[in-house]
């Protein structure tokens, strides 16, 4: 990576960056069917735009980037096919260590990370562990992850506390309970990427993308590039964001 690279060499407004990128990474099967090609070609290549979109985002200077790996509905897919993702996060992890410590990325999970494999598991804690203290970005891998699900963990959390008399039902606020998401003390995201043109959120950080502008774009994962994110990145900055109000 160029660390000489900063949002003012791609042409951004520094001042007015995304604090959160989050990306539905969507196309992968119909990027290798489109080739003839097994959809485990498609993760391959996927995995490839997974590195190039980490380290644009890292030299724009985003301070905190959600991909969305792996949905707990992925979990129904066949046997082969998940099995070929979780090799894929494992090298993926195995690999980019090192580029993780050069250029300051610490990596978190969010998810029910006890649902994947061992292999898997071990790869993130070792990763996690060791990129702890790092400080220029987050990428955070949403893997095993439900957006309906962690609601139902934080209210699970929350309810056990009352339960024990730790907090006063009518003091829960929305300032507390996101406390209690997998997201806990990141900022929610302000740009949501979805590729490969389909109009869903697929249970994707249901409550933090409440004020979130979305993109859309036909691309499919595999050949979403560095010129699109910039694209996208530029296009969010001429929008107007009202959070409700008037202006
Ligand atoms: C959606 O494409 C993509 C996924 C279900 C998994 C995303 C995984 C990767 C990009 C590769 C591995 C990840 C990392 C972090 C290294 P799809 O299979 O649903 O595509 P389709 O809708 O065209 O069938």
């Amino acid at each position: 990576m160029n660390s000489s690279l900063s949002a003012d060499s791609f042409g951004l407004d520094a001042s007015k960056l995304p604090r959160h990128i989050a990306i539905i990474m969507d196309g992968n099967g119909r990027w290798a069917e489109k080739r003839l090609m097994n959809r485990i070609k498609g993760h391959e290549a996927g995995s490839e735009a997974v590195r190039t979109t980490v380290r644009t985002c890292r030299e724009i200077g985003i301070p905190v980037l959600t991909l969305y790996a792996f949905s707990t509905e992925n979990w129904q897919r066949p046997k082969i096919e998940i099995s070929a993702l979780m090799t894929l996060l494992k090298k993926f992890l195995d690999s980019e260590q090192k580029e993780m410590m050069d250029n300051d990325i610490r990596l978190n999970a969010i998810g029910q990370i006890e649902k994947l494999p061992a292999k898997v598991r071990n790869a993130l804690t070792k990763t996690k562990d060791l990129t702890a203290n790092n400080k220029g970005m987050i990428l955070n891998l949403a893997l095993s992850y439900g957006g309906r699900t962690e609601i139902v963990d934080m209210v699970k959390i929350i309810s056990r506390m009352a339960k024990d008399g730790k907090v006063d039902p009518g003091l829960i606020t929305e300032e507390f309970v996101v406390n209690y998401l997998y997201t806990a003390g990141m900022p929610d995201p302000d740009l949501i990427i979805r590729t490969s043109g389909e109009m869903r959120i697929s249970n994707f950080l249901l409550w933090q993308i409440a004020y979130s502008e979305i993109f859309i774009t036909d691309t499919l994962w595999p050949d979403f590039s560095r010129e699109e994110l910039i694209q996208i990145i530029l296009d969010f900055q001429n929008r107007e964001r009202r959070f409700g109000n008037v202006y």
